[in-house]
């Protein structure tokens, strides 16, 4: 099993718009509206300008299968949150978001050289916070009722990993810090 990354491009966002509205990753995002094509439209085009965020698409044996992204990146205060959704259900639980999360990481305190990387995820979503933890990242602020729902809105916890609880830093980017 290989899982890498490439650039998000203008021509995935179709595909990006049908992975996101899919029912196991709508219901573990804040929203769990579907998403229309005119609402899509205008995000995709905002995202890929936008200097503080990046995207990449998730290759799984040379197939793309889903997104993971930086937002909030701040190059002063060197820190930035990211998110990962596989878009076929059937390819989660295989160690793919795991993989996506080392190389998110390694990028981070990496190439980028920041010092602090976070990601907020709802409560109920025990394999996302399971394979946070397993990097070192902990629980830093519980945010109640962060998620709107039907039947009542969702808590979500706020997850931070610093760079010197990270375990696998690029050996260049500890050089470069001191
Ligand atoms: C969250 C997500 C990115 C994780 O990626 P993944 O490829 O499914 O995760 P992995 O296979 O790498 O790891 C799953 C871990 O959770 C564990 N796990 C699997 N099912 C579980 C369950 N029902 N309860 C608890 N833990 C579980 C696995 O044992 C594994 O841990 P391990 O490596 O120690 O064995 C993916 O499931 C996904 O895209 N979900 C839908 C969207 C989403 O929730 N995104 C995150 C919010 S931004």
């Amino acid at each position: 099993m290989t899982a890498d990354l490439r650039p998000m491009i203008a021509s995935d966002k179709w595909q990006v718009l049908e992975w996101r509205n899919r029912d196991h990753v709508r219901s573990n995002m804040y929203s769990d509206r579907v998403i229309s094509r005119d609402t899509h439209d205008a995000w995709f085009d905002a995202a890929l300008k936008d200097p503080a965020r990046l995207y990449w698409i998730i290759r799984y044996d040379g197939t793309d299968v889903g997104v993971t992204n930086l937002d909030d990146i701040d190059p002063v205060s060197k820190t930035c949150d990211f998110a990962i959704y596989i878009g076929n259900d059937g390819l989660t639980g295989k160690g793919i978001g795991s993989a996506v999360e080392r190389a998110v990481i390694t990028h981070v305190f990496g190439a980028m050289n920041f010092e602090r990387l976070g990601c907020e995820v709802l409560c109920i979503n025990v394999i996302a916070i399971n394979v946070h933890r397993k990097f070192g990242f902990v629980e830093t602020t519980l945010l109640p009722g962060r998620a709107p729902r039907a039947d009542g809105a969702l808590d979500a916890v706020r997850l931070e990993l610093n760079r010197e609880n990270c375990s696998f830093v690029p050996p260049t980017a500890r050089a470069f810090r001191s």
